[in-house]
């Protein structure tokens, strides 16, 4: 009878031997509790391990970390597995620490971590909060029926509103997404300094859909002599003072942006169909036609490489296009599929730069 079944299993999987055969489940398993890894990444940066582990000052054992994090001492073995799990992915690292002459086990920050700080300038924390939300992770399990042909995104079909409509109504939501943006905006102070020729001869420039202004703050920053409009929806930038260079102006790309030397959409096109796009940026390419001396359009977006990206670069600009499939109607472009859009709205040639990690800088000339 054991031989039977065997053989009979053999026939399913074209002769895979058995080695193969759990290699393959382990695969499946794997991804199938993906999830499991995000999810304890969210909980480690609601009990703030990061912060404690930095204040902390030296490597922590568990016995400091439970004390620190006044976790209920009958949750120590739980809070020993999250970590492991959480050291498994690369998120903390372990070192040799002696204690009473005995050799314990201590966890540090690593390069991931230390991006979780909340004294960090370049915090993320904000980002893995907002992203892991139920809002953000409920529509997810309305993409197979949005494949048998519904029109509105998952992310309507769970919450009965479109995402930029959802978060005027849900303030908490729009507060924790603009600063989730606005912490991966604010990276860009690593990098803005290396664009000299890019920012260089502009007088003004709108960042649309530049939310809580985070990017337009460093670009005024390195290059005090342009004056910067943050444009986006009325009930995003609503709370947001004016400063000396950077001022906010609430309304809607798809009707008028405000005109400047330059128009830069960070993150922006990603979240919109071609058609949106090429819509907005004919309208950019007319305001630069009316100009007597030229102008601009910067993007700073995913460009999809697969041949010439590591796997994990790959792997998540490919998270993101999904992502977008379901909260939004965009997608993330190949430089074939961007270059469409320009030429389409009527620009003859562009510039790509990579500088952002997963984002590139793209230059779009009339
Ligand atoms: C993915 S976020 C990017 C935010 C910011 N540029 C950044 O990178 O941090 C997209 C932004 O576009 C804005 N947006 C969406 N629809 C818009 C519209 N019709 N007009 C102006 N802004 C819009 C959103 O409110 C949001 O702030």
């Amino acid at each position: 009878m054991a031989k039977e079944n065997s053989a009979k299993s053999m026939d399913l999987t074209n002769g895979e031997g058995e080695t193969e055969l759990f290699q393959a489940q382990s695969h499946l398993y794997k991804h199938i509790f993906n999830y499991i890894s995000s999810m304890s990444l969210k909980c480690a940066v609601q009990l703030l391990i990061p912060d404690i582990i930095h204040s902390h000052g030296k490597p922590i054992t568990l016995p400091e970390l439970v004390s620190a994090l006044q976790v209920h001492p009958t949750k120590t073995s739980s809070l020993y597995r999250l970590m492991r799990l959480l050291v498994h992915s690369g998120f903390f690292s372990t070192t040799k620490v002696v204690v009473d002459d005995q050799d314990e086990e201590a966890y540090v920050l690593t390069s991931s971590s230390k991006l979780l700080l909340k004294d960090n300038s370049n915090c993320l924390s904000p980002f893995v909060l907002s992203m892991l939300e139920p809002a953000i992770l409920t529509p997810w399990q309305f993409l197979g029926s949005w494949f048998g042909g519904n029109n509105i995104t998952p992310f309507e079909s769970a919450h009965g509103l479109n995402f930029w409509d959802y978060g005027e109504q849900n303030s908490g939501f729009n507060s924790r997404f603009s600063q989730a943006m606005a912490s991966d905006s604010q990276m860009a102070n690593l990098v803005v300094k290396d664009c000299k020729p890019i920012f260089e001869g502009l007088g003004s420039l709108v960042d649309v859909g530049g939310g809580t202004g985070s990017f337009a703050r460093i670009i005024s920053q390195e290059f005090p002599h342009i004056k910067c409009i943050v444009f986006d929806l009325p009930h995003v930038v609503a709370n947001f003072p004016d400063s000396a260079n950077v001022n906010f102006v609430g309304g809607d790309m798809f009707r008028s942006i405000p005109l400047a030397d330059a128009f830069l959409f960070k993150l922006v096109f990603h979240a919109f169909g071609d058609e949106d796009c090429v819509k907005t940026l004919k309208k950019c390419r007319e305001a630069i036609a009316s100009k007597a001396d030229g102008g601009k359009v910067i993007i700073i977006d995913i460009v999809i490489n697969e041949k010439k990206d590591e796997h994990e670069l790959t792997e998540a600009k490919l998270f993101f296009d999904m992502l977008m499939m379901v909260v939004v109607t965009g997608r993330e472009r190949t430089e074939k599929e961007w270059e469409s859009l320009f030429l389409e709205a009527g620009f003859s040639h562009y510039k790509i730069t990579p500088l952002f990690g997963l984002r590139s800088l793209i230059e779009v000339f009339p």
